[in-house]
């Protein structure tokens, strides 16, 4: 059935992007719109999507906080998506990152900021600021659009909601003095509500309110109820747990594909690698590396943050570099991570090579030429890394939780024997673990016949977002069930 659905979120490529979020809020609503589905995007009007932006219509006005609001139209480039941004110069219309300040300290006025995008955002859901389209579902992502959700169950009726959990690790958490600050609704107070230990989370709004929830890995839904991975909403998850699923992430296959991909020296298919090695001998020159055909090269695009397994990599950097292989990191984050990373290429140039900061079209050339990809994280939503790896044929060496425990399979007798195996498990959160992995892989990479035959079993499958937007489909119709209960 043709629903309209408001599909909310902080980031979406190529807009904007910081993190996997904008992978998926950039790619999941075309695969809706190919499935005959009417989609609206909504993002905050950041200074960098303006700046993108060669024509600027404003299509409505409302305002919130004492701030005048402009929605602005655009199309998501490359697709036919109606995109709406809210225009608040206060708010969004600053340089840099969407959270955070140049010292990498959250933007001081985060809740005022998302608070008003919600507020807005229930402004159009109940079509309520003469763009004349009522939404059947609204689709809210990761905290920023947490209290979305919440708002609109404060009145009688209205579109039905889902939830989408990104990461729980990031829950914009604030005082309980910003809660009322904030003008928000008495009745979303307390424990059952928007309270959390005293405090005031975002997150909350999401898990408490939706009719739906659903996370991005069906192995990440399961360990969110558990506390070790729930950081203390496990007890909430836990009783929504009928509303709760897991939906795995697909991958746009336009951007990310190396039969196709432009930012690549040469493209390659699953039937005919030898393009790939053509694009390593060019990145190892690029990179300033020994220009070697048999030497791996090991991986890593990342935000250098605790989650993608830093500590385990630092741990074990001393035996890393007496091993024959070339580790090539892309990434930015902590700055502890980052100066930690620098002295150990200052010490091994020929070893290791480390680029600080963010680079698109690096990271397309890297996945290329790698052989392996790295990616020990202490948990893992998704993941969307190992999924671009599988697709250009760099087997991926990952631990086994959420997203990366449903996609990366373990190198085994019982997986080669049938042509499931794809990769290499990590089992551990120590240096110990991932060098005895990583031997295991080098090892196998010695036998170029039977890693050719894994490259073949991770570049088969179809990992577009066809099947799963069929999912969020089905789990839009569950939400409108579940909402129309409400009248
Ligand atoms: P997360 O969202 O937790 O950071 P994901 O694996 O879901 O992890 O998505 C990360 C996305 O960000 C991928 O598209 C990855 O290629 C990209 N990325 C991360 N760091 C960089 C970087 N330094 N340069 C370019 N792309 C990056
Ligand atoms: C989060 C998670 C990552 C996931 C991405 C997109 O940032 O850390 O695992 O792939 O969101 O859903």
């Amino acid at each position: 059935m043709k629903r309209k659905i408001l599909y909310i979120s902080s980031e979406a490529y190529p807009l904007i992007k910081t993190g996997g979020l904008a992978d998926v809020a950039g790619s999941l609503p075309t695969a809706l719109h190919n499935n005959d589905q009417d989609v609206c995007l909504l993002l905050p009007a950041y200074q960098t999507i303006l700046d993108k932006l060669s024509e600027k219509k404003v299509v409505a006005e409302t305002s919130h906080y004492g701030q005048e609001i402009r929605i602005l139209e655009t199309t998501l480039p490359g697709s036919s998506i109606k995109t709406w941004l809210v225009d608040c110069t206060q708010m969004f219309d600053r340089p840099g990152n969407p959270y955070l300040a140049d010292d990498g300290i959250s933007w001081p006025d985060n809740a005022e900021r998302f608070a008003l995008f919600a507020q807005t955002a229930v402004d159009i859901a109940l079509n309520r600021c003469g763009l004349s389209w009522q939404p059947d579902v609204v689709h809210c992502n990761d905290w920023q659009s947490a209290l979305v959700p919440a708002l609109l169950k404060t009145f009688p009726k209205g579109p039905a909601t889902v939830f989408t959990i990104h990461n729980m690790a990031y829950q914009g958490i604030f005082s309980s003095q910003t809660f009322f600050d904030l003008g928000l609704p008495a009745g979303l107070w307390g424990m059952y509500g928007l309270e959390f230990h005293d405090q005031f989370s975002f997150i909350k709004g999401g898990l408490v309110y939706s009719d739906r929830i659903n996370t991005v890995s069906p192995t990440y839904a399961k360990e969110i109820q558990q506390a070790e991975f729930g950081y203390g909403l496990d007890p909430l998850l836990n009783h929504r747990s009928q509303q709760l699923s897991g939906i795995i992430n697909g991958i746009d296959t336009d951007v990310w594909n190396p039969e196709t991909d432009k930012l690549l020296v040469q493209n390659y298919s699953r039937d005919s690698l030898r393009g790939k090695l053509e694009n390593k001998l060019v990145l190892q020159k690029q990179l300033n590396l020994p220009v070697k055909k048999g030497i791996p090269i090991i991986a890593m695009i990342s935000r250098l943050v605790e989650q993608k397994g830093l500590q385990s990599i630092l741990d074990a950097m001393p035996e890393l570099m007496q091993l024959p292989l070339q580790i090539v990191i892309l990434g930015s984050g902590e700055k502890h991570y980052e100066e930690a990373l620098l002295d150990w290429a200052n010490q091994f140039p020929d070893k290791l090579s480390l680029t600080i900061g963010y680079n698109e079209v690096l990271a397309h050339q890297i996945e290329a030429a790698a052989d392996m990809y790295l990616m020990p994280s202490t948990f893992e939503p998704c993941g969307l890394n190992q999924l671009y790896s599988l697709c250009y044929g760099t087997l991926p060496l990952a631990r086994n939780v959420g997203g990366l425990a449903d996609t990366v399979i373990d190198t085994n007798d019982l997986t080669l024997a049938d042509n499931s195996a794809n990769g290499f498990i990590v089992s551990q959160n120590t240096a110990e673990s991932l060098l005895s992995t990583l031997k295991q892989a080098l090892e196998t990479y010695q036998n170029q016949k039977l890693w050719k035959q894994l490259q073949h079993n991770a570049m088969s499958p179809d990992r577009s977002w066809q099947s799963s937007a069929l999912q969020y489909i089905d789990l839009y119709e569950k939400a409108i069930q579940d909402n129309s209960h409400r009248f």
